[in-house]
């Protein structure tokens, strides 16, 4: 699970680093993505299909209420676990949208789902406990374990697997000292969504154990094929009491660089989760938060209608894919990205991805980082255009 950083060195004249930053690693897809990006400034023709957002811009509706949020002065210091009208709403849609019973005190709103998980990991683990990670998993994960003096166990899945976990995996894995299971479905980066099923038997394992649940859902809506996304915490009162869910603005509605996303927990959790969070950041952006007001209170038309676009480009991908040798693809039922297991090549995803970049200049990212080595991450959160251009010089490389 290491990266090819630097940051866990400790040297500097005997000055050091604490030991929970040994080991951890920079966000490792940004290799790729800085030298894409220096390629780009030099004209070269670089297509991206390394995008971890989407390529659509905010909704404008939703833009206007931050900018009249603005014009009416709303620029000063909000309440730290975020504004009060904002955590109804989000209740509201907790409960209308995935069956869970939350109130606006056990909700915190932060700088993105992601200081919304690093805050909740903060707060829940020690050193030396173990979370479970199904992997494949998003990057941060691990990292966000180890900066809080816990340890990361990833609980493998393959592309035999249809990269899909099961409890028997999990009862494989569950050390001693596990306390925490990470779920993220639909999954960052193979595009699994787990069933019903599946998450009830998850859920069960978790509670036979005292474990808590982190769900991590912010690709709920990004579904293809008629697949059902399920909330853990919806599956009764103890697994409700059991699980800290976390959402965000970001995918959903084309928000990532607004930055507000948050976790819904029970109270004792969301306590000093906004305790700590009044002295990191004393809370998420005012006058952005009354956009994503807006987002909550919109119709969700735009969601459906960037859905439609990923799915028509998922498609494409796969058809123009299809029939490699070198290169396994399986059908993602949700998010923007897709796996492709290299293994066969027995290159390093690294590598892989350098050469794939300096050669046909496109980008893509190595599934290393992500707990799957012999594979990179596709994203078709880009235009028809450049996915044809983009798969097209992917073939030809894997070809050649
Ligand atoms: C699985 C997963 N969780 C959380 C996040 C963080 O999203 P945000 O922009 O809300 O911090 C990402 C972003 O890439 C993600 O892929």
């Amino acid at each position: 699970m290491k990266g090819e950083s630097g940051m866990g060195r400790v040297e500097n004249g005997g000055r050091r680093l604490n030991t929970r930053m040994r080991g951890v690693s920079p966000s490792a897809t940004m290799t790729i993505t800085s030298e894409a990006a220096r390629l780009r400034r030099r004209g070269e023709n670089v297509v991206n299909l390394a995008a971890g957002e989407p390529d659509f811009d905010t909704p404008d509706y939703i833009k206007e209420a931050a900018v009249k949020a603005l014009r009416e002065g709303r620029t000063k210091y909000g309440p730290a676990a975020g504004l009060l009208e904002l955590r109804e709403a989000v209740a509201a849609k907790l409960q209308r949208e995935n069956s869970l019973e939350y109130s606006p005190e056990q909700i915190v709103v932060s700088n993105g789902a992601k200081q919304a998980l690093f805050n909740v990991i903060q707060v829940l683990c020690d050193k030396g406990d173990r979370v479970l990670i199904p992997a494949p998993y998003w990057v941060s994960y691990p990292e966000m374990v180890r900066m809080a003096g816990a340890v990361p166990v990833g609980v493998p899945a393959d592309y035999e697997k249809g990269y899909r976990i099961t409890v028997a995996d999990l009862e494989r894995s569950a050390v001693e000292g596990a306390r925490v299971l990470l779920l993220n479905s639909p999954c960052n980066p193979s595009g699994v969504v787990y069933t019903r099923r599946e998450i009830e038997e998850f859920v069960a394992f978790a509670l036979e154990r005292g474990m808590v649940i982190i769900s991590d859902e912010v690709y709920e809506h990004i579904l293809f094929d008629g697949v059902e996304h399920v909330s853990p915490g919806s599956l009764s009162r103890e697994a409700l009491d059991a699980t800290i869910t976390i959402n965000g603005f970001s995918k959903t509605y084309a928000m990532t660089g607004w930055r507000l996303g948050y976790a819904a927990m029970p109270r004792w959790l969301a306590r000093n989760v906004a305790a700590m969070q009044s002295h990191s950041s004393s809370g998420p952006n005012t006058f952005a938060q009354y956009g994503a007001l807006a987002a909550l209170k919109g119709s969700g038309s735009e969601i459906q209608d960037m859905v439609r676009a990923y799915r028509e480009r998922r498609d494409h991908m796969l058809k123009n894919l299809g029939g490699l040798t070198n290169m396994q693809l399986l059908k993602p039922q949700g998010t923007f990205y897709m796996l492709g297991d290299i293994s066969a090549m027995g290159i390093d995803s690294f590598a892989f991805a350098e050469r794939l970049l300096a050669v046909e200049r496109v980008a893509v990212i190595p599934g290393k980082p992500f707990g799957v080595p012999g594979h990179v991450r596709l994203s078709y959160a880009c235009s028809l255009e450049d996915l044809e251009e983009g798969t097209r010089r992917l073939v030809h490389f894997l070809r050649h």
